[in-house]
This record gives structure tokens, sequence and C-alpha cells, in this order.
């Protein structure tokens, strides 16, 4: 009997320490289990150049996001030049396979060409210049693009308007005017406001609450708040809950619109996730999601969008120079556990 027992044990450990429970490869995508749109952001080059990132996308996803195609170095590389190959190659492929497009993003303090930066003007002249940028690029994608992430990121990190390029020369009000030349190019489009951190910082969350509710008592045409939702295995419960309410209460269209989950805290160039970190995603994947349904009700739902495809692609390892795998494919585009949680999280 004692023997028995002295092999099973070792058995055990390591079937709970190495070996990871396995994932289904096949079974119900998430556009499937999902009651409302679930997406992903995606890269023109992987899109068109790498079969299996193709195929992952057309099957699991009901919604895309340009990732970096129609950010304004992408799509406005010189004063007189629009380049729409990258977004065209998107736009087509999200209605070849029945996909809703969100476009992201006309307005960011970051990927900002260097025409633009260098730009000499009054601010008349800088006014002109983003709404016909605004304008140029809404009109080429009128009735094909569904919805625009019009602002990304206006408000700092202690509430105050995030001093930029754009508010430097067009002053602290130039947030509605976006939206209204947006409106103007394409009235059926619906404009979002795009931002990080109100699942984490109280004080953002509330001004950029303040804002949001300025611009609608003001008629600025604005139909949604995006939550992009960078967060880590640690992340409270009671605090996303928290910053979605607040921005639930807005009575806007809810979108997460970047979601991943990363695992290496530290930041550390080498890192393999334990099993124990890959159970906590799997578990934080299907906690948000269970949050997004209970707290946004069903008309407010635009939907949970996520930032990448897999662990090969995602952005995280560029971005902190430091290695991480915090999405729900793997590095070959496998089902992860984290999959497992999203599935479990969106099934009714
Ligand atoms: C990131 C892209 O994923 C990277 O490829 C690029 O180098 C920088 O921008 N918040 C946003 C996104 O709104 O546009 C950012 O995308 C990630 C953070």
């Amino acid at each position: 009997m004692r023997w028995l027992l002295l092999l099973l044990i070792p058995f055990f450990i390591w079937q709970k320490v190495y070996k990871p429970e396995e994932v289904k490869q096949d079974g119900i995508t998430l556009k499937q289990a999902a009651p409302f749109p679930l997406g992903a952001s995606v890269a023109v080059k992987l899109l068109l150049g790498d079969s299996l990132y193709r195929q992952t996308v057309e099957r699991e996803f009901s919604s895309l996001t340009s990732e970096n195609a129609l950010k304004m170095n992408r799509v406005h590389p010189a004063p007189d030049r629009y380049d729409w190959s990258g977004g065209d190659s998107i736009i087509n492929f999200a209605h070849q396979t029945g996909k809703r497009m969100h476009g992201h993003t006309l307005v960011w303090h970051r990927s900002i060409p260097k025409w633009v930066e260098s730009f000499q003007g009054d601010s008349l002249a800088w006014e002109n210049l983003l709404k016909s940028h605004i304008q140029t690029v809404v009109k080429h994608y009128k009735g094909k693009v569904r919805s625009w992430d019009v602002v990304n990121e206006a408000i700092d990190n202690d509430g105050s308007l995030r001093k930029t390029i754009w508010s430097d020369h067009l002053g602290s009000d130039y947030v509605a005017r976006c939206y209204q030349y947006a409106h103007e190019a394409d009235p059926n489009a619906l404009l979002f406001y795009n931002d990080f951190g109100q699942e984490n910082n109280p004080l953002k969350a509330t001004a950029i609450k303040a804002m949001l509710v300025d611009l609608k008592q003001r008629g600025i045409p604005i139909h949604g708040v995006g939550l992009q939702s960078h967060i880590t295995i640690y992340h409270s419960n009671s605090k996303y809950r928290a910053g979605l309410k607040e921005m639930t209460s807005l009575g806007l269209l809810v979108h997460i619109s970047e979601l991943d989950i990363r695992l290496n805290r530290k930041k550390t160039k080498e890192f393999i996730p334990s099993i124990g970190m890959l159970e906590q995603q799997e578990e934080k994947y299907k906690d948000i999601v269970e949050i997004y349904k209970d707290v946004v009700p069903v008309k407010q739902r635009y939907g949970i969008t996520i930032w990448n495809v897999g662990d090969k692609d995602s952005y995280v390892s560029d971005n902190c120079k430091c290695s991480d795998a915090p999405l729900p494919f793997d590095t070959n585009y496998k089902k992860k556990l984290a999959y497992k949680g999203l599935i479990e999280g969106l099934r009714e």
C-alpha cells in the first residue's frame, strides 16, 4: 500500500505542477458563445501574411478593430497624402467575413506623423488640419466603419485635460469639436471616447465622466465610451466593477475596447508563466466577462474586444521590453486556459 502511495504522490504533483489542464482545441468559438459582439484588434501584416492568424480571427471574432492602420501616422503620412492600403485590407476582410468594423483612432497624442509635429500655423490652420484629417478619413470609410474611437486618451492620470499637441494648438474644448467634425462626415457612425485606467483610477474615471456628461448636455454627438482594460491577473474585481459602473452610468454604449491580462508583474525579460498564473488568468478573463454582463445593461453592450489575438502578436512585450503572455491564444494560436475562461464567462 505504502509503495503505491509513494508512486502516486509524485504523479499527482506532476499532474498539477507540470501538466496544465488540456484545453479542447475544437468546440464552440468565442463569437458563438458571446451574447454580444466579441472583437480583436488586428494587424494588417499578419492578416495578409499569416494564414493561421487569419483563420483564427475569422473563426473566433465578430468585430474587428484596426490596431494601427488607421492611426494618423499610417493613414495620413504626408500633408497631401493619405494611405488607405492598410485600412482597406482590414475593412475588406471584415466585410467579406461579416464582421463589425470599429475604427481606431482619429485623434491621439501618439502616432503623430512627423509633418504634424513640425507643422507651423496659427490656430485656424491647426483647426483646419485636424478637421480635414478627421473628415477625410471618416468620409472615405462612410458606411463601412460602424463606429470610431474619435478621441483617444485625452484625460491625464490626475484628471486634468492631457497636455498634447492638440490641446496646445486648439484649446481646451477641442475634444467636442472632433465629435462634431466626425458626425458631419458620417452621421450614421457611432462615435466613442476611448481611454485607459477608468478601472484603476477613480480620479480619472470621475474626470472622464464629467467630460462626457458635459458633451452630452451640450448636444455633442457622442454615443459610446471605451475602457481599454490593459490589466493584470492581480487586478481587483471590485475596482474593475466600480470603474465599469461609473462609465455605464452615463447611459452611453460601453465597449471594453482593448482587453488583455498580463502575468509578469515585475516585467522581467525572461519569464515563464506558472500553471497557477495561467489558471488565475483563466479566472480573471471569466470574471471580467461576468462583471460586464452583470453591470452593463443589454442595450448598452457594444461588446468586448481583446487587444491583439495571441501571445505572439501581443503589443505588450514590445511595450514593456519584457516577456509576457496576456492573451487567450498562445504563440502558436492554440487556445489557452484563458480562452476557456472567456468561453465560460460568455456562455449564458
Ligand atoms: C499600440 C499598438 O498595439 C502598438 O503596435 C503600437 O506600437 C502602439 O500602440 N492604447 C491604445 C492603442 O489606444 O492604440 C495602443 O496600441 C495600445 C494602448
